[in-house]
């Protein structure tokens, strides 16, 4: 006798079940995302006990008469799509017409609804895929469905269930994302009795982030917009000193519906290139709008991926918006001060503290030895070569007005219009001699300079292959190497606007570079190590006195240079303080 056998209608729902419903978070998801299909203007969503004991969400969408609430919970019942050529163009958040099956198939369920268009208002309850008859009840316009219990005939998949502080936390990120992608729509959560978010459709987007998440994030973003080859991009972008170390604050919406895409992630990184550490992940959040008719969204269970049928376009569009936003403001990092001076005691604001402790020290020292440029000189400035000279002609500094001093040998104290700021005379040198030679490289290659006398050093075999393969960007950097003898070579000529840069140690260092990551870089990343090297090794050193004009000269370069807030591997520069956080500190206001 055959095995077998073909499963019945809610073995297949509970399977389905699988895929769609993980946890409380995604029933929360989908029930929300009935809502706003709805038409829903307030939604509110009451939990108990993380979801296990009752998800309730109640919307006044445009409901569901008596016969369409009895069709909701069948498998494949959807009003969203017809024919199989709606399934290009979707709008709505559903389609499937699975997810109220699935979530009846796994839980107890009881639904209430009213259409608009209803004298009364209807309610079914569902067991675990046993349906009852719908009956008529009194309520509100709109939606009301309740499910408790979930997964208790499934004990194997409610083992798996976290704690209620994790599986909340998990309904607060779904939450987040649709309250964030739908900030025109009042939305309520509640734990416990308790309510956690009372979101109002007159709040601005910016107020509800910094409800959801935290006004550390809201204060620190910068807005751009586009409208261009039929995508509409609205982007927050979060100035590089709130950046975090994984992507979890990178929200991007299509068309009101939260996606993950590895385009999009690649074109907000290429965009924040620079602006930070290759570690670090920006705050970003990403609204864009294009046709129905140029995406798929039918290709992951839970649709939080989506296929672009012009990817390219897409790639290109956000990067160019972010990209030129981001270079077109002053993403100087401001200080963080700490708000009371008990806060010195916690732990997590001290690494901070000591920081401010010292600037509160170096500001008194500022403000007290501030005097015109002369009598700085007698303090014994001594003179130090400028690495970069050879390209930067003197520029008056207009923004510090020669109000400046040299800390620790490393860091510049200047005034700027309301406040001052602490800049890392090594990293904002890096910036301006990388931008120097991207310019240079960008005309052509750099100007070589031939050595008194050649400088050798020995080859392996692999490091001649390197050299080899990437003779075309040797030559480009104006480096001149010649055999001179077995396994050795000598460097005839060198850039001339590394003077100060060792040859041997710089040509080293290279073959070092190209050797490890030949086969692994392009062209272009390539090319761009080698600059931030190159900037590395000849800009000015931390621990390097420097004199007035050294400094005035590269205070000078900052303010023509394009993007001087982060070094070349994305760390500040510089450090605003401005004149109001320090009155607060002093109690002045
Ligand atoms: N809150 C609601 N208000 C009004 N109608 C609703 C509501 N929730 C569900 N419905 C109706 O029930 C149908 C089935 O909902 P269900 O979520 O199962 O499928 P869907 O939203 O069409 O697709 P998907 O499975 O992709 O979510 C919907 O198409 C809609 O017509
Ligand atoms: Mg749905």
């Amino acid at each position: 006798m055959g095995q077998i056998v073909t499963l019945d209608q809610n073995m297949v729902n509970m399977i389905a079940a699988g895929e769609v419903i993980e946890r409380p978070a995604s029933v929360v998801k989908e029930l929300m995302e009935n809502s706003i299909d709805a038409g829903a203007t307030k939604i509110t969503v009451s939990i108990e006990d993380g979801g296990r004991k009752l998800i309730s969400v109640a919307d006044n969408g445009c409901g569901m008469d008596a016969e369409d609430l009895a069709r909701a919970f069948e498998p494949h019942a959807t009003s969203k799509i017809k024919t199989s050529s709606d399934l290009r163009g979707i709008s709505t958040l559903g389609f499937r017409g699975e997810a109220l099956a699935s979530i009846g198939s796994v839980a107890q369920i009881r639904a209430v609804s009213r259409a608009k268009n209803c004298p009364g208002a209807n309610r079914i309850e569902i067991d675990c895929g046993n349906k009852g008859l719908v009956s008529p009840c009194s309520a509100d316009y709109g939606t009301t469905v309740q499910v408790r219990d979930l997964f208790y005939k499934l004990p194997a998949r409610r083992k798996f269930l976290k704690t209620t502080n994790t599986e909340m936390t998990h309904i607060i990120e779904h939450f987040t994302r649709i309250a964030l992608a739908n900030s025109n729509l009042d939305m309520v959560l509640c734990h416990n009795g308790r309510e956690l978010y009372r979101l109002s459709a007159r709040q601005g987007i910016c107020e509800r982030i910094a409800e959801l998440l935290s006004s550390e994030i809201s204060e620190d973003l910068v807005e751009t917009e586009s409208d261009e080859k039929g995508l509409h991009i609205f982007a927050l972008l979060g100035r590089p000193s709130i950046s975090r170390t994984s992507g979890k604050f990178q929200y991007v919406f299509l068309n009101g519906r939260f996606i993950r895409d590895k385009f999009i992630s690649h074109a907000i990184k290429e965009a924040y290139r620079g602006h930070l550490e290759p570690n670090r992940f920006p705050v970003v959040f990403l609204f864009i709008q294009m046709s129905c008719e140029d995406i798929d969204v039918n290709v992951h269970p839970t649709k939080i991926e989506v296929r672009f049928y012009n990817a390219n376009l897409v790639h290109s569009q956000i990067l160019g918006c972010l990209r030129e936003k981001l270079l077109g403001t002053n993403l100087e990092t401001h200080a963080k001060l700490p708000t009371t001076i008990q806060h010195q005691k916690n732990s997590s604001l001290r690494s901070v503290l000591v920081g401010d402790q010292k600037i509160t020290d170096a500001m008194a020292e500022f403000f007290r030895k501030h005097r015109p440029v002369q009598t700085q000189r007698q303090l014994g400035f001594r003179t130090a070569h400028h690495p970069a000279e050879c390209d930067m002609t003197y520029k008056n500094p207009t923004q510090y007005d020669k109000k400046f001093l040299q800390i620790h040998d490393s860091f510049i104290v200047a005034e700027d219009d309301d406040g001052f700021v602490i800049i890392d005379q090594h990293a904002l040198h890096e910036r301006i001699i990388y931008e120097d030679l991207c310019r240079r490289i960008g005309k052509g290659k750099l100007e070589s300079q031939k050595l008194l006398i050649p400088e050798s050093f020995h080859l392996t075999d692999a490091q001649a292959d390197a050299l080899k393969t990437n003779a075309e960007l040797i030559e480009k950097l104006g480096i001149e190497l010649t055999p001179f003898g077995p396994k050795t070579c000598a460097i005839q000529a060198f850039p001339g606007i590394l003077t100060d840069v060792a040859p041997l140690d710089f040509v080293q260092d290279l073959i070092d570079l190209i050797t490890d990551k030949d086969a692994a870089l392009d062209a272009e990343t390539l090319l761009d190590e080698v600059l931030n090297m190159a900037a590395c090794k000849a800009a000015i050193k931390a621990g390097q006195k420097l004199t007035m004009s050294e400094m005035e000269q590269l205070l000078a370069d900052k303010e023509t240079a394009e993007c001087t807030s982060r070094c070349p591997h994305g760390r500040p520069t510089t450090i605003k303080f401005s004149l109001s956080q320090l009155e607060k500190q002093f109690k002045r206001t």
